[in-house]
């Protein structure tokens, strides 16, 4: 789909997309159009529930008088200042509307607001059009053209456009990595694994990122040995992906901020082994993983001022011959020895030894970890929130702010000695779980144990990164969620 923004004058064919406002007050193109109509716009709403309620819509077809085939009514309520986020909404509605119609081109007129503000509104409704846009069909052979999203042209109208250029810029580049992570997280597991997953963060080197990657015999030489653990099961071998965007060339020395991420390629639990019903989610197992990496696109993409590491522990976890059995007991990179009581538990043993590997190597200012990590984060937050657990209270504080900006929302769980009691082992300095009470704190008390001190939260994603339904800026499917995210966070205090 190509985005372009144009100079106000309305085209004479697809579709004219305008606003109305609260109590069906017309915006000036919607009031232009229904002069030039004969008042078909006005009849149109009389006969209808729309009213301009913020996000209502009103589709009219072939309207009298006009050549355009359709006009798109958006209701934009009663205030024209809204929440950047709110506007992109509006854009990834826009966008399906649209598509859900069949329209091959349609223009949308950005009137209500003017200079820097329709420049920035437009920008943001393009944006939000964008990610609705993306579409996982590489595999879907025999679909028809007209099965395939219809939209090709989607034009915005105003003055400036330049500065709306320029803006949507910016943001199409975070868009190009959400859809980059979105891909990774979508494919299947027979097509993603360590050695690929490795092979697309390598890609990322053209950008100027410096791309590392540690095979299994590093990683032995290393000690890791908690995540060679989960990774002996499976004829894939693990990679440990370090990637480097130094983009503030003033502060080289100054202390990098860390990503890391869960990338379980998939996980079938190993010896304690999942049942087969919803198995094939666990294809997005790398979920975490694929977020760091679209990240370090995003900010290498925009030129991030910041100095940025990015990790991403990649293994298969399965119950082959050579598997990791319930009872064994690794010792980890830390030098902790860790009791496998539970062969599911992966990811924790996973993000254990790259964290401590991170903080060891890097000394980093602070890290921030995302990963697919627990079923009960699901059962607690649902699909709405993910949980976010932080030794740090300014670093909470930021990430739940900076979530609510882009709409991918945290929700802050404990961390407390008493949960941790619960994973301490009789037969090793720790266990891989507690019981079955409290299941995202205790996993989240674990990789506690290998941060070694610095500022550090844990995003556990397992409910947000896949969905089952349409939002405004996600279609159904991989979600990126955290891309958006922690683009945001770096974006608002770590650049400069
Ligand atoms: N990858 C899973 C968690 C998960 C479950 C993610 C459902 C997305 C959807 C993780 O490795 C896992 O298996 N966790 C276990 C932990 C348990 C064995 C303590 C779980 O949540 O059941
Ligand atoms: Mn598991
Ligand atoms: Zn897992």
């Amino acid at each position: 789909m190509k985005i372009s923004f144009a100079a106000p004058r309305l085209p004479h064919s697809g579709t004219v997309v305008c606003a109305v406002m609260e109590d069906r007050k017309l915006s000036p193109t919607a009031d232009h159009l229904d002069k030039a109509s004969g008042g078909a716009i006005k009849r149109a709403i009389a006969a209808s529930r729309f009213t301009g309620r913020s996000d209502e819509t009103l589709m009219m077809l072939a309207p009298a008088k006009l050549d355009v085939s359709r006009v798109l009514l958006v209701g934009v309520g009663k205030s024209t200042s809204i929440e950047r986020n709110q506007r992109q909404n509006r854009g990834g509605m826009i966008l399906a509307q649209l598509n859900a119609v069949g329209e091959q081109s349609a223009a949308v007129a950005v009137d209500l607001v003017k200079g820097h503000d329709a420049a920035r509104a437009a920008a943001d409704l393009a944006y939000g059009a964008r990610l609705r846009s993306y579409r996982f069909d590489k595999y879907r052979t025999k679909e028809k053209p007209e099965q395939k999203p219809s939209l090709k042209e989607l034009t915005f109208l105003l003055s400036n456009t330049k500065a709306a250029e320029r803006q949507f810029g910016a943001l199409d580049k975070v868009a190009e990595a959400v859809f980059f992570t979105r891909d990774l997280v979508s494919e299947p597991a027979n097509v993603i694994y360590p050695e690929t997953l490795a092979e697309e963060a390598r890609k990322l080197a053209s950008l100027g990122i410096e791309v590392e990657i540690l095979d299994e015999r590093q990683m032995k030489t290393l000690g890791m040995n908690m995540l060679l653990g989960v990774a002996q099961g499976s004829a894939r071998p693990p990679r440990l992906i370090v990637m480097q965007w130094k983009g503030n060339a003033g502060a080289r020395n100054k202390a990098p901020l860390a990503f890391l991420g869960k990338g379980v390629t998939f996980d079938t639990g190993g010896i304690s082994i999942k049942p087969a019903g919803g198995m094939e989610d666990m294809k997005w197992d790398m979920g975490g993983a694929g977020v760091v990496i679209g990240l370090m696109k995003a900010l290498a993409g925009r030129k991030a001022r910041v100095n940025v590491v990015g990790i991403a522990g990649c293994v298969e976890n399965m119950p082959g011959g050579n598997a990791q059995r319930p009872g064994d007991i690794v010792k980890s990179m830390s030098g902790q020895t860790v009791e496998v009581i539970n062969t599911d538990a992966e990811g924790r043993l996973v993000l254990g030894d790259a964290l401590w590997y991170c903080q060891d190597r890097f000394k980093p200012q602070l890290m921030i970890n995302l990963a697919t990590l627990t079923g009960a984060i699901i059962v607690a937050l649902g699909h709405e929130y993910a949980g976010l657990f932080a030794n740090n209270e300014q670093l909470a504080t930021r990430l739940i702010a900076a979530g609510q900006a882009v709409g991918e929302k945290l929700w802050r769980m404990p961390l407390a000695d008493a949960y941790d009691r619960l994973i301490d082992s009789d037969a090793a300095d720790v266990k891989n779980i507690g019981g079955r009470e409290a299941g995202s704190v205790t996993a989240a008390q674990f990789l506690q144990r290998f941060v070694n001190g610095v500022a550090w939260a844990h995003l556990d994603i397992a409910g947000t990164t896949w969905s089952k339904k349409d939002a405004p800026t996600v279609p159904k499917g991989a979600t990126a969620f955290g891309v958006r995210l922690l683009d945001r966070l770096v974006a608002e205090h770590y650049e400069g």
